[in-house]
């Protein structure tokens, strides 16, 4: 974490960095990037996860029985916001394949430059951890607006972790001011965001280049 940004953790693994800069050069293959994308989702995950809770089962090997470690509580829910995010989330799910999978559809609306909502879908929220993905934390409105959308569905924010490829510190500083509580995992925090609201260096269009479309 840095003291600038509360309650943001920048995952500098070197698989992810390194993984992270192929994604970068504008000259990967759409292919490559989504294949990237999914590598790296998987490999934050497993730092996500780290202080998931424990307790124990007895089961028993082929020798004896045992109290054997294994998480705490109900399955997991990973939630997109559609549609950048559901690639990040199948990488998810590879690591925990167990876990529910909501949707979250947002668009922005031209006038107002506000996310508006056109999908919801969640599993049942009581006692469930929900990490929300999206991999360009830009200027933070959706991000901020998605957690909204969990809160009215009764997804209290300390139930919530926000996990971001690449992240702007304007987003950062916009999500935390709404969402203090809610603990941001991003592979990166970039320098900042251009006229028309791109993350500097970044990737570009992160919808774009993992779907092929202009
Ligand atoms: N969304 C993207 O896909 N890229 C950016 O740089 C900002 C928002």
């Amino acid at each position: 974490m840095t003291s600038d940004f509360p309650n943001l953790s920048v995952l500098n693994h070197p698989l992810i960095q390194h993984k992270l800069s192929m994604m970068r050069d504008r000259t990967r293959s759409t292919m490559g990037f989504r294949q990237l994308l999914r590598e790296i989702a998987l490999l934050m995950g497993y730092e996500i996860t780290r202080d998931l809770p424990l307790t124990t089962e007895r089961i028993e090997t082929p020798l004896c029985p045992m109290d054997a470690p294994v998480i705490e509580g109900r399955k997991l829910a990973v939630v997109p916001i559609l549609r950048a995010g559901l690639v990040m989330a199948e990488g998810l799910l590879e690591l925990v394949p167990a876990a529910r999978e909501g949707h979250i559809g947002l668009y922005r609306d031209h006038e107002t430059k506000r996310p508006v909502e056109y999908l919801v879908k969640l599993p049942d929220p009581a006692g469930r951890l929900f990490i929300l993905v999206d991999p360009m934390l830009a200027t933070g409105h959706s991000a901020v607006h998605a957690v909204d959308v969990l809160n009215r569905h009764g997804v209290d924010d300390s139930q919530i972790r926000f996990m971001a490829l690449v992240s702007a510190p304007e987003g950062v500083r916009t999500f935390h001011a709404a969402h203090p509580d809610v603990p941001v995992f991003t592979a990166a925090l970039d320098s900042h965001l251009n006229e028309n609201a791109y993350i500097v260096p970044g990737l570009g269009d992160a919808g774009d280049r993992l779907f092929g479309t202009k």
